[in-house]
């Protein structure tokens, strides 16, 4: 088996000490093969924010750890630094912010879909999305897994959430589709949302999304207390199970949902 913690929009600067310790125990526990920190790792896009999300996603007991950045991962209020070099603090703690991740079975193609002309919209770099993939299904084969992660989702659950969906997000589905594409995990809107894509997208092969809710910060929704996904993948088929915050101060899974595959791609039970 192999298991897939995905965290995101930490937006370290609001986060809540007993909520980041909670994590990072209760994460650690599950012993996740992969992390993934799917943006808005900080609120501000400070160099001691990411230090402190650095700090956090290594005190989480995971081999792998990958991450890609979200709008709130560049600076808002310092031009400047805002167009001339935007990315600075997230390339000098969490590298680059597009790459391929594997191991032989299965992959993680990180995409950024943040711009420093765009405050919150984001929007697949179609291209350079197509060279990752490509290089990621080649050396996996065709049947071996292949997950996404980009912070900005490509839907949501709640209707006033629609203007925060990928600009490009029909040509981003048709182009996963094309590459066999298995999970995509995103973030952004801090309202959780498990589904597949039937009924959402006209696409050749369906995929499994993964949206996560905000992890450790102040900023939730109502409705939504701070959570993070687990994806197992075992036997041919994925479970995606969220882990939410109960009153009692410990995370406990809230919904699961069992996908499996067929000539269409993945289908929730
Ligand atoms: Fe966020
Ligand atoms: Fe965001």
């Amino acid at each position: 088996m192999t298991r897939i913690l995905q965290v995101s929009d930490t937006h370290f600067g609001t986060e809540i000490d007993a909520v980041v310790e909670a994590v990072e125990k209760q994460a650690s526990a599950l012993k996740p093969d992969i992390m993934i920190f799917s943006g808005d790792l900080t609120q501000r896009a400070r160099s001691a924010e990411f230090a402190a999300a650095k700090k956090f996603a290594e005190r989480i007991n995971a081999p792998v750890h990958l991450a890609v950045p979200g709008n709130h991962d560049l600076p808002l209020y310092d031009m400047f630094t805002r167009l001339v070099n935007p990315y600075r603090f997230y390339r000098k703690f969490f590298g680059p912010r597009q790459q391929v991740w594997q191991d032989g079975r299965m992959a993680v193609v990180c995409l950024d879909a943040t711009h420093p002309l765009r405050h919150t919209r984001g929007k697949t770099k179609l291209d350079e999305a197509r060279a990752l993939l490509e290089s990621a299904r080649r050396s996996l084969g065709p049947v071996g897994l292949l997950c996404v992660a980009e912070h900005q989702p490509l839907d949501v659950k709640m209707p006033a959430d629609i203007p925060e969906i990928l600009i490009n997000a029909a040509e981003t589905a048709q182009l996963f589709a094309e590459f066999r594409v298995d999970i995509v995990f995103s973030g952004h809107v801090h309202m959780p949302l498990i589904r597949d894509t039937h009924k959402l997208f006209k696409i050749s092969r369906h995929f499994i999304i993964s949206g996560a809710g905000t992890a450790v910060s102040r900023r939730t929704r109502a409705g939504a207390p701070n959570s993070f996904n687990v994806v197992d993948i075992k036997d041919g088929g994925v479970t995606v199970a969220l882990h939410a915050l109960q009153k009692n101060g410990a995370f406990e899974i809230a919904h699961q949902a069992v996908f499996t595959r067929d000539d269409s791609g993945w289908r929730g039970a």
